[in-house]
């Protein structure tokens, strides 16, 4: 029979958070829900309240996301991306449990052409990107066994993302313009979710999770652009809306974005032996999703 877990979710309320909790509701785990209203993980007790809550895994899902807010956010982008990263490695490493962690592929922004390596320099650029680095290499420091995936373009029902966003504005105006050179793929926090649920069951001594400690690589298979993902939301909806692709330059942002994000999956898939499907298939299911849950 399956280990019965106990795991603490940080950031609950956030996308990835809330598909976190719907899925391992599914699955009979139980589950703590910190959202940031009922544990701010800045706090100097964190410490204590991980303890008196007994997990016996923490996912840490809690982040500063506002990518473009952060250039004059500093001292909170860092405080929580950063600084509570280490209070929260520091408590689980006392406690002796596992934590999984989140970051993105804004780290790598290093202009190479090929599919990123967990391996490949990083040198990030904007504010939310460096604080994410700072994240990873506390937790890496403060923690015997982390668990770090590396995310592109995530996306979910819950919550606010791309291609919610598009789906909306597509309904509603003739055309749209988006950019087409920015190269990646998008990942479904679904998958993302299944695949990190299967890990955690996967692992059942502190020496398992000391042989897949690191940062890994994760996003839905294939390559594309968000002027491609755009087109795509309007034809699963069948929305009378012209796409137009544009260059980066008529769509400036206060944080740079990286052109090339395709991330290598082949740690990942070597790895732990999970199959990840095409973003097509994955985008097409949650826009499905979003349908059936808007009716
Ligand atoms: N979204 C993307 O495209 C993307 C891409 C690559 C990687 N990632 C990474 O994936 C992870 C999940 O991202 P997401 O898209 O789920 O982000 P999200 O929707 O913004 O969720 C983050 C959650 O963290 C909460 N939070 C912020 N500060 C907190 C604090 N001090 N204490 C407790 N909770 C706090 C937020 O609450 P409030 O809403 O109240 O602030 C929010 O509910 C993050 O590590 C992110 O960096 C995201």
């Amino acid at each position: 029979m399956a280990r019965k877990m106990k795991i603490l979710i940080t950031g609950a309320g956030g996308q990835l958070g809330q598909e976190f909790a719907a899925n391992a509701t599914l699955r009979n785990d139980e589950i703590i829900l910190w959202s940031r209203e009922k544990v701010d993980i800045c706090t100097d007790d964190v410490a204590e309240k991980l303890a008196l809550a007994q997990p016996t895994h923490v996912i840490n899902c809690a982040a500063y996301t506002a990518v473009d807010l952060a250039e004059n956010h500093k001292e909170q982008a860092y405080a929580v991306n950063a600084e509570a990263v280490k209070k929260i490695a520091l408590a689980c490493s006392t406690l002796n449990i596992p934590v999984i962690h989140f970051s993105s592929d804004y780290v790598y922004h290093n202009n190479l052409r090929s599919p990123l390596l967990e391996t490949d320099p990083c040198r990030p650029k904007g504010i939310y990107a460096k604080s994410k680095l700072k994240g990873e290499k506390l937790l890496l420091e403060h923690h015997p066994y982390p668990v770090i995936f590396r995310v592109s373009w995530l996306y979910s029902t819950f919550g606010k993302n791309f291609p919610k966003t598009i789906a909306h504005l597509a309904s509603q105006r003739p055309e749209l313009n988006v950019v087409r050179d920015q190269v990646g793929a998008p990942t479904y926090a679904k998958d993302l979710v299944e695949a990190v649920l299967q890990i955690i069951r996967n692992q059942k001594t502190e020496t398992d999770w000391k042989a897949i400690r690191g940062v890994y690589n994760y996003s839905n298979e294939g390559l594309t652009n968000w002027f491609e993902i755009a087109r795509s939301i309007v034809r699963f909806r069948h929305l009378n809306c012209q796409i137009n692709p544009i260059p980066s330059r008529e769509f400036p942002t206060a944080a740079p974005r990286p052109r090339y994000s395709k991330l290598n999956l082949s740690k990942f898939k070597g790895t732990f032996g999970i199959k990840i499907r095409n973003w097509y298939d994955a985008l097409e299911e949650c826009l499905g999703k979003l349908q059936t849950k808007d009716h």
